[in-house]
């Protein structure tokens, strides 16, 4: 009798990002309920929803920057452990929607530091420039100069990174992201305070990122550039993932213009919660009535 062994799984069978069940409570809040995430590989995912929707702190969950009240987070098929190094270790780097730079140093010796999760020398020892740091120091600042080139910002090396203007602080942000060589890149509004030129030019680089084998995860409220940009979508409201799918898709569900709007609609997240506390302030009202 022959057996057929099943074949060897390639790159591409394994997600690149498997987030499940992913709930994070704060006290009585719950900012992300039970959420279900995939990212393939070479994907570009986008991110939506409403301010206080859930997608910062959602990014938090899967960065090991907050331990999930509930639920796993993997990468490439292995459940990390919530801890931001290790995170960055295993492959996914990120950029926060407050921008996170060492403002009094230059715009390479940022991306350096990004490096130093691929190096054998420390952060203390890239920051303090040590002898391990000085011999590591050539092959990281030829990766970190290729990545201020990709970046556009290779003529701003020497600047100190709080001169930037905004918006190449935000790529500055991504080039440092990058230097840990990523399987993942996770964006938290890229474009926030860009103006329009920048914001298609960062559309361009996401593609360019993705075309060097990086899958992107990325946050925005620019919807053109989400639509535009985007292989999947997907729409958090109130914690829950209210809905998924393409582009095309999601800019049709009339749930999600409703919810962006604020305006009621059935089997809205958040709308069963919404009405328990209805009924019980009108029971209360109902008995504070009875008693009078
Ligand atoms: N550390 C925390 N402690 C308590 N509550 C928090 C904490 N972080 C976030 N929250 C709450 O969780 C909810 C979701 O916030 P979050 O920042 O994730 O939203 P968001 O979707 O990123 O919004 P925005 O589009 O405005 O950035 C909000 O009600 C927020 O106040
Ligand atoms: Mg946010």
């Amino acid at each position: 009798m022959t057996t057929t062994a099943a074949p060897a799984p390639t790159p591409t069978d394994t997600p690149t990002l498997t987030a499940t069940g992913v709930t994070m409570r704060f006290g009585g809040l719950t900012a992300v309920r039970n959420v279900d995430l995939t990212v393939h590989h070479n994907e570009i995912v986008g991110l939506i929803g409403p301010n206080g929707a859930g997608k910062t702190t959602f990014f938090n969950c899967l960065t090991g920057l907050y331990v999930p009240t509930e639920g796993t987070v993997a990468f490439q098929g292995t459940t990390l452990p919530p801890k931001p190094h290790l995170v960055t270790k295993a492959g996914i780097a990120r950029t926060f929607q407050n921008i996170r730079l060492f403002a009094n140093m230059t715009v390479l010796e940022n991306v350096l530091v990004g490096r130093h999760t691929r190096t054998k020398e420390g952060l203390f020892s890239a920051l303090l420039r040590g002898p391990g740091f000085r011999r590591a120091e050539q092959a990281s600042e030829q990766r970190a100069m290729e990545l201020l080139a990709f970046t556009g910002l290779a003529a701003k090396r020497d600047h100190l990174a709080r001169n930037l203007p905004y918006g190449e602080q935000r790529k500055l942000e991504i080039a440092r992201a990058l230097a840990s060589d990523p399987g993942l890149l996770l964006l938290d509004e890229p474009t926030a305070g860009m103006n329009p030129q920048e914001t298609r030019a960062t559309e361009t680089l996401v593609r360019a990122i993705r075309s060097q084998g990086t899958a992107v995860l990325v946050i925005e409220h620019d919807m053109r550039f989400i639509f535009n940009l985007c292989d999947r979508v997907a729409v958090l409201v109130q914690g829950e993932k209210l809905t998924e799918g393409t582009s095309e898709t999601v800019q049709a569900d009339e749930r999600v213009i409703a919810a962006y709007l604020g305006t009621p609609f059935e089997g809205a997240p958040g709308e069963e919660e919404a009405a328990e506390v209805a009924a019980a302030e009108a029971r209360t009202a109902e008995e504070a009535e009875d008693n009078r």
